[in-house]
């Protein structure tokens, strides 16, 4: 099948690092080779082994009947949305890591995927290399899920544990997990918890089937977190992480982002500098913990990758992954301890 990947940043290139590293077992796995056609970038690459792959218009993406499946890792709303809209209305298949696109419109893209039998999946938007998504789906499915909370940004944590562990202060360790391709474009959304917040939405829209709507979650990032503040939790034998926390009590969801004091003997604890870490607890099964590299350039890719070769795999008849349009009522989680 030929592909197509809009965004050849960070993890746009290192699909196709993997894609071309791998492409024995990715051919097994799929049934068939996947093989890059274009690459949708506003750059072009001069001496690259892609440069010849490089296009500037979707419009070739989107009438070009060879193309089978899209990759999007472009990342942000503008035109990432218009793009993957166009390809999935044109019968492409779409694979995305953007979490800000799936957050926003994942409702609307997984509704079009269904009505055209096309698979839209973004296993990448979450956790970065971690599977998540799927076995929230799949391999719990049988669960009632009582909890989903963790540790969701690998920026945030790097900062966290460098102020903590080196005594690095907040700017120096922003700065280094920007060069080490970490972190959003606009660090913002990683230090200000959005990130955060839009993956423990759609973690949350996964396991209940249903809408959240983001923007309703009390949400707090790590800028208001000093040296200090790390020093002394440090002294206390604990340290500050950034949690996202969805809970189901009752059958109500109570949802939040905020940074929170873990004990050296909390699991959490030991997950440090970019990894992620997320406790999913379910009725049947107790707690679960899915640990690994939750950003960066290969572990993000393998993700993509992962997903690429289930869309190819099952064709025409896709995994239903996503949740329908019904709208989750969201409940703060501060309402838990009152
Ligand atoms: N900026 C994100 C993070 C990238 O640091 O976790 C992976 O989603």
């Amino acid at each position: 099948m030929k592909a197509a990947i809009m965004g050849y940043g960070t993890i746009g290139s290192g699909v196709y690092e993997v894609l071309d590293k791998n492409c024995k077992s990715v051919e097994k796995k799929a049934g068939e080779p996947i093989e890059v056609k274009y690459i949708l970038d506003l750059r072009k690459f001069p001496g690259s082994p892609v440069e010849k792959l490089v296009i500037h218009d979707v419009e070739q993406i989107v009438n070009d009947p060879e193309i089978g499946i899209v990759v999007e890792t472009m990342g942000g709303i503008k035109p990432a949305y218009e793009f993957v809209k166009r390809c999935l209305l044109a019968g492409k298949h779409v694979v995305t890591s953007n979490k800000a696109l799936v957050a926003a419109h994942g409702t609307e893209l997984i509704r079009i995927a269904a009505e055209k039998n096309i698979s839209f999946l973004f296993e990448a938007s979450v956790g970065g290399g971690i599977p998540i998504i799927r076995p929230l789906v799949e391999s719990l499915g049988g669960e009632e899920i009582l909890e989903i909370s963790g540790i969701l940004n690998g920026t945030t944590n790097y900062i966290l544990t460098k102020m903590s562990e080196e005594g690095w202060s907040f700017e120096e360790a922003l700065k280094r997990a920007q060069e080490l391709g970490y972190a959003e474009c606009n660090p913002e959304a990683d230090i200000e918890g959005y990130d955060t917040c839009r993956k423990i939405a759609i973690l949350t829209a996964v396991a209940t089937g249903k809408e959240v709507n983001y923007e309703e979650i009390p949400t707090q990032g790590i800028t208001k977190i000093t040296s200090m503040d790390s020093s002394y939790a440090a002294h206390m034998g604990a340290a500050i992480k950034l949690f996202g926390t969805s809970v189901n009590k009752d059958g109500k969801i109570y949802l939040e982002v905020a940074p929170v004091l873990v004990d050296a003997k909390d699991p959490l604890y030991a997950v440090t500098d970019v990894f992620n870490g997320i406790l999913v607890v379910g009725n049947m099964l107790g707690a679960s913990m899915f640990y690994g590299s939750g950003a960066g350039k290969l572990p993000t890719a393998s993700a993509v990758v992962g997903d690429m070769i289930s869309a190819v795999r099952f064709g025409d008849e896709p995994e239903k992954i996503g949740w329908s349009s019904e709208k989750l009522e969201v409940h703060p989680a501060a309402e838990l301890s009152r």
